[in-house]
């Protein structure tokens, strides 16, 4: 009999990245610390899941209790053989009324964090803001507010003094649309808004606490500081011409408002004839600031959408729908073509010359423990085309430096709850066992070998 052919689908080699590309697992502070230890504040997702409006009414209060097991899960990035970790800083553990006193404990948790990183070998890349907003300002009007970006200067002003000479890198916002439209128009995240005008708002004032976040960093000193967009693809559902444009729109409102108001200096004309009145007076000399120079830009890339017209939608007319492409647990379509699209437009169109990451990508299956395993052989597939997405764009001169998986272990994801596994790692809520997939040891197959 001829040997079985091992058909369990692989990662590329590392031998085929630069040596210089950076790989690493991300995470983010509410995701997985567990904002009802050591002294954490309150913020807006605290309060949106009690207000009834997430899975089963799940929130971040446990999660994946990485204040307590932190050292371990740092030895899970190092073990498999990464060179980054890519955290955020929740700014409620560290200041938890988003303004004034300090919360030592979560001070010195980040310092024993970042250490922790450090002494293992792994470069820090740290988001300022994955979403955890204090529970105090988001009741003072949270990102409908000018003043929140201000006290985002501060927040970052105590992060630096703190932390930032032991940062390798960091990023403001993650996902401006995110915490604007998907939470303000949508009304899916917190604080679950369903209002153009404070839509508007929202999506000025994440840009120019990303701004204003940015210069404080600069007056540091820090060289490395970027801003970490999401994208997705759109997808015209048909070839009519009221759909291309609606399609235009959808790019407009979920990429080209970042990359033209960072890059270009301007919001584009579309969105902003969307916006009308709503926008915030004066918001054009915000615009200097908001298009400050960057020393790299992170993309999260998960999926693409399928862009219907529809007329009971009377704001932007159209509505995201999937197509038959195969799915993932979250119904995202598999589509890593999109990953290329975008990186291809930023390093042509919007930036070219800086250097881009990767710096979320991955996907959520139903994963279950069979005899203390977990075969997530999707997983690793859905990684290997992304990652093939990407050798195909250095091999075109594309200035990629990284990839970050999301995520190192299954978490809180937002207002799904715990339904969603993302991990590269299993975790037991129930007990918080780690067990690492297949897909965890696939990478550390790869990023052991040549
Ligand atoms: C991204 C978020 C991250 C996680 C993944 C699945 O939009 O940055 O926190 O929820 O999606």
């Amino acid at each position: 009999m001829p040997p079985r052919q091992d058909t369990t689908p692989r990662l590329p080699p590392r031998g085929a990245f630069p040596d210089d590309f950076v790989f690493g697992a991300a995470t983010s502070s509410y995701q997985i610390e567990g904002s009802g230890f050591g002294g954490c504040g309150r913020s807006h997702w605290d309060d949106f899941a009690a207000a009834g409006n997430t899975r089963d009414g799940a929130d971040g209060s446990v999660a994946c209790a990485h204040i307590l097991h932190w050292e371990r899960d740092l030895d899970l990035v190092k073990n498999a053989g990464f060179d980054a970790y890519r955290f955020s800083f929740s700014w409620p553990r560290i200041q938890p009324a988003g303004r004034g006193a300090l919360n030592a404990e979560g001070v010195s948790f980040y310092d024993r964090l970042i250490d922790g990183m450090l002494s293992r070998g792994l470069l820090p890349f740290a988001s300022l803001y994955h979403w955890d907003l204090p529970s105090s300002l988001a009741v003072a009007g949270g990102w409908r507010e000018r003043d929140t970006a201000y006290r985002f200067g501060d927040f970052t002003d105590i992060v630096m003094r703190h932390f930032g000479d032991r940062l390798h890198s960091v990023a403001t916002i993650n996902e401006p649309w995110c915490a604007a439209w998907l939470s303000h128009y949508w009304g899916e995240h917190a604080p679950g808004m369903r209002d153009l005008v404070a839509t508007a708002r929202a999506m000025h004032y994440i840009l120019l606490a990303h701004g204003v976040s940015l210069s404080v960093m600069r007056d540091y000193g820090h060289g490395n500081l970027g801003i970490v967009l999401n994208k997705e693809y759109g997808e015209p559902a048909d070839g009519r011409e009221e759909t291309l444009t609606a399609t235009r729109l959808f790019d407009g409102i979920y990429n080209r408002w970042f990359e033209e108001a960072i890059f270009l200096g301007h919001y584009p004309a579309d969105v902003l004839a969307l916006f009308g009145a709503a926008m915030p007076e004066g918001y054009e000399s915000d615009m200097a600031l908001i298009s400050a120079r960057l020393d790299w830009a992170g993309v999260n890339y998960y999926t693409r959408s399928v862009i219907e017209l529809d007329a009971d939608e009377s704001c932007v007319g159209f509505r995201c729908i999937r197509g038959d492409l195969e799915k993932t647990a979250m119904g995202w379509e598999v589509y890593p073509e999109g990953l290329g699209f975008f990186l291809r437009r930023l390093s042509g169109e919007y930036a070219p010359g800086l250097p881009l990451y990767v710096t979320e990508n991955g996907m959520s299956r139903d994963d279950t423990v069979v005899d203390g395993e977990v075969c997530d052989v999707e997983r690793v597939d859905f990684l290997g085309r992304h990652l093939g997405e990407v050798l195909g764009l250095l091999s075109e001169g594309v200035l990629v430096r990284g990839y970050f998986a999301w995520s190192l272990l299954d978490n809180y994801e937002w207002s799904l709850g715990y339904s969603q596994r993302f991990g590269l790692v299993h975790v037991d809520f129930a007990d918080q066992a780690r067990l690492p997939k297949l897909s965890w040891h696939k990478f550390r197959e790869m990023l052991n070998s040549n």
